[in-house]
């Protein structure tokens, strides 16, 4: 018969943060008066889920374009 392929595993996102956990979550309380709250998205941050400006090596090493997503309180 035909050779059978096991799809390659996709690589991990999450290399090193939080590995006991099944599930990676956080809960943050910000304030107005706080100013944006930057969240890392790249899973490089040592301050996760802070960003720490770890995605400029990321997109350096592996030409990409991540950035963290800005959390602002609203006005009203
Ligand atoms: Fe991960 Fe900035 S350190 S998005």
């Amino acid at each position: 018969g035909k050779p059978r392929f096991e799809p390659e595993p996709k690589p991990r996102v999450n290399k090193h943060l939080f590995k006991s956990d099944p599930l990676v979550t956080n809960r943050m309380t910000i304030h107005p008066s706080d100013g944006p709250l930057a969240l890392c998205r790249c899973w490089e941050s040592k301050k996760f889920p802070l960003c720490d400006g770890a995605h400029r090596a990321h997109n350096e090493k592996n030409k990409d374009n991540i950035g963290p997503v800005l959390i602002c309180a609203s006005d009203t």
